[in-house]
């Protein structure tokens, strides 16, 4: 029997064994490894399925290039590097891998938060320096976690598995959403800048794209204020970059803890001379039980799709 035609935008060896696997199934056309894009895409005229990943994305460019394309699968749950308005146009399906990384990607966001906090990174450099040894001052004290005001922006999946971890450290909780929800009892701040006054710690844990772009603004990092830390796991372009760099610089904020920026895997040099930054590449979800499940839910959203099923986690 024929292997179904896939295109593949970009390789998911972030999941151990992925590509290997897709192509015993599959017939892949590996878009990221050909060397004419152009003449790789009219090759790949025919499929229906695109399988691609959040860093990869699936554009118009691509989408337009592919006139029986029927549906784009999604390895990661954010799916802002896909053209979705492009995609309903046709009436091309879309799925993503939520919640099998809501607990990983907490995690994370709470390694950030107490790297930041107590200096971990730098204090892990000091020893390996040997300036410890050598007498060389000591570390800068750090800021007390246990009892603060943990404050989240964007209370969606995610953001409630970081708040339940909040809950663990003694942590008043308090987030902004566009609307308040009804199902917990965190405290609703109206405004970003209202409940970046209110915290000692804000998390952003929103969605990317377009919504949401440049939404922790330099008014926002200002009211976090000299002794507040920002933590970003959600989106780089959600928070302005250079706002957030200066003021790191000044002390006029104190502290970020940050996965995601603003062009990935580009970091301003500026950004990595601050001491008071703490910076991961794109990891949050880069365990090997998460990346085992994520890649799990791409293979059932292919099995249901080529069987005619609804899809297990469709986005559109
Ligand atoms: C992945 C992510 O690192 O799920 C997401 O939205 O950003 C991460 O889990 C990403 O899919 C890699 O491209």
């Amino acid at each position: 029997m024929q292997k179904p035609r896939i295109l593949q935008v970009g390789s998911l060896g972030g999941s151990p064994g992925a590509d290997v696997s897709l192509q015993e199934n599959h017939e892949i056309i590996a878009l990221w490894q050909a060397a004419d894009r152009a003449a790789c895409l009219a090759q790949a005229a025919d499929v229906e399925v695109v399988v691609t990943s959040a860093m990869h994305g699936c554009g118009r460019d691509i989408i337009e290039q592919l006139p029986n394309l029927k549906f784009i699968c999604n390895w990661g749950v954010g799916y802002d590097t896909i053209d979705i308005e492009a995609a309903n146009a046709r009436g091309i399906l879309v799925s993503n891998t939520p919640d099998v990384l809501n607990d990983c990607v907490a995690d994370e966001a709470w390694g950030l938060l107490i790297a930041t906090a107590r200096h971990i990174a730098a204090g892990d450099r000091f020893v390996r320096e040997n300036r410890w040894e050598n007498k060389e001052g000591m570390l800068p004290l750090g800021t007390r976690v246990s009892g603060k005001r943990l404050g989240i922006v964007g209370l969606g999946r995610i953001g409630l598995a970081i708040a339940k971890r909040g809950l663990g450290f003694d942590m008043q909780i308090g987030y902004h959403n566009r609307n308040k929800r009804t199902d917990v009892d965190y405290t609703y701040l109206p405004t970003l800048v209202d409940l970046a006054k209110w915290s000692d710690f804000l998390v952003v844990a929103t969605v990317g794209g377009a919504d949401t772009r440049q939404l922790v603004n330099r008014e926002v990092l200002t009211a976090l204020g000299p002794k507040g830390i920002l933590v970003n796991i959600a989106r780089g372009p959600v928070v302005d970059e250079t706002a957030m760099t200066e003021l790191l610089k000044s002390g006029a904020l104190g502290g970020a803890g940050l996965d995601v920026f603003e062009n990935e895997p580009k970091v301003p040099d500026a950004l990595k001379q601050l001491p008071n930054a703490v910076l991961m590449p794109h990891q949050a979800s880069a365990t090997v039980e998460t990346r085992e499940a994520m890649f799990d839910l791409v293979k059932q959203n292919l099995a249901a799709y080529f069987a005619g099923q609804p899809l297990i986690t469709p986005v559109n």
